[in-house]
């Protein structure tokens, strides 16, 4: 048998697990995980050329009345295995939701709060594109109870943003910031790094520029080229080095610190206390709901956990989930627990400060012994931070994030 690592107390518990993960059922005694609700809108002005999430350029009005009827019964399939439970969040992503007019979302909010449990102070984000803010459908929003705005910036140069494809210039960025900032207090701000061309010294302008309105949120993101996207197919030339990368992202973290707002994953900043409860929930392994097109969930049951997701295409989700047959559903997967390493590692390593150990028995139901062996190897390649409270990966896990989380396959 292998010996304990000293590290982690909570391993010695049940030495009969050590080395090897016994595939048994999952069995929840420390109560559900919190629960987030995403709600997913397919549709954009037009496709950007790096852009792989499901969304469609929409020719025409929004067909507004089919989309929010589908919802309504996708989500009242959904309610019965969410009995009781309590939504902690509410996202309202895409594709690009601010193109939803404002008496659409008045009837998505009237609708949620009749279905669900919803608290006042719930935190309930909408992602809105600078090419389509208007002022007044941002105050109407936040009337409906839409209290944080994720804007997709993207980046305040003109040349980068035509590269990108997107369809705001920086002046319109600037004003839907503006706007965004009169409608409701808690904003993030979007922008991608290592775009073509982009120096250290340009790349800190932009993110200058983003600072200076202030906003208690920022997520920065390293542009990569998804496969199937045309920037895969095409893709754009002088784009930065691995050098100049790195050199990138040692700048953000620098330069947001000194305004205040600290790195908490591995694209997300924010000032104290303003974390994205939504996306943390996701990090943590907390439970979520999807609804909408392609959207996704993961749900605990006393026994179970499993992932669903929902049909991809626009037109046939609202053609199936009205049918109140199932058929919207594409999948419905119960995790293997040899699978809940992995995941709740894939999740968990992304935060800066890690988690609690306990927070891994919580959101697996398994026991920490389980994965003694990957622990014990990601602590001997210093991968991990040798704190006994946390599992947190260390500087070098951090550089090698994706090595650390293998290792937990
Ligand atoms: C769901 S997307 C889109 C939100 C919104 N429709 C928009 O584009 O403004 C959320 C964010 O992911 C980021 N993103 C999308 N594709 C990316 C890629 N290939 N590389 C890096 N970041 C990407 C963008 O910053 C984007 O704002
Ligand atoms: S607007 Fe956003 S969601 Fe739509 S294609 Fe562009 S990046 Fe993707």
């Amino acid at each position: 048998m292998k010996e304990i690592i000293p590290v982690f107390p909570a391993l010695s518990r049940s030495k009969k697990q050590v080395g090897g993960m016994v595939n048994r059922a999952v069995s929840f005694t420390h109560g559900l995980p919190p629960l987030s609700l995403y709600i997913h809108v397919p549709w954009c002005v037009k496709k950007c050329p790096y852009c792989d999430f499901n969304s469609h350029a929409q020719k025409g009005e929004l067909p507004e009345e089919r989309y929010l009827n589908a919802l309504a019964a996708d989500l009242e399939q959904t309610l019965p295995l969410i009995w009781g439970r309590q939504i902690h969040t509410v996202f309202i992503g895409g594709g690009t939701p601010s193109l939803l007019s404002a008496q659409a979302v008045e009837r998505l909010m009237a609708m949620l709060r009749n279905y669900l449990n919803l608290w006042p102070d719930t935190e309930v984000t909408l992602e809105a594109n600078p090419g389509t803010a208007e002022a007044l459908r941002f105050k109407q929003y936040a009337e409906s109870g839409i209290n944080r705005i994720s804007l997709g910036i993207q980046s305040f140069d003109d040349r980068a943003l035509g590269i990108l494809g997107r369809i705001h210039d920086s002046s319109q960025a600037i004003e839907a910031i503006e706007m965004a900032q009169k409608a409701v207090s808690r904003i993030n701000l979007d922008l991608m790094y290592a775009l073509p061309g982009q120096t250290l010294a340009s790349c800190q302008k932009e993110i200058e520029t983003a600072l200076s309105f202030g906003t208690e949120h920022l997520s920065l993101y390293h542009l990569t080229m998804e496969p199937n996207t045309v920037f895969a197919k095409y893709p754009p030339s002088d784009l930065p080095d691995d050098d100049t990368s790195a050199a990138l992202q040692d700048m953000l973290i620098e330069l947001t610190a000194l305004h205040g707002l600290e790195q908490y994953e591995v694209s997300a900043y924010a000032r104290p206390g303003a974390r994205a409860k939504h996306n943390v929930n996701y990090w943590e392994f907390g439970d979520y709901i999807g609804i909408g097109p392609g959207a996704h969930g993961k749900l605990s049951f006393h026994d179970r956990i499993v992932r669903t997701a929902k049909v991809r295409n626009p037109e046939s989700w609202m053609e199936k989930a009205v049918l109140h047959d199932g058929s919207h559903l594409a999948e419905e997967r119960e995790l293997q627990s040899s699978d809940l390493p992995f995941e709740f590692m894939l999740n968990a390593l992304r935060l800066k400060e890690g988690v609690p150990v306990s927070r891994y028995e919580e959101r697996t139901s398994l026991s920490l012994a389980g994965i003694s062996r990957p622990l014990e190897e990601a602590l001997k390649k210093g991968l991990l931070d040798a704190d006994p409270m946390r599992i947190k990966a260390s500087p070098l896990g951090w550089r090698f994030l994706n090595d650390l989380q293998g290792l937990f396959l």
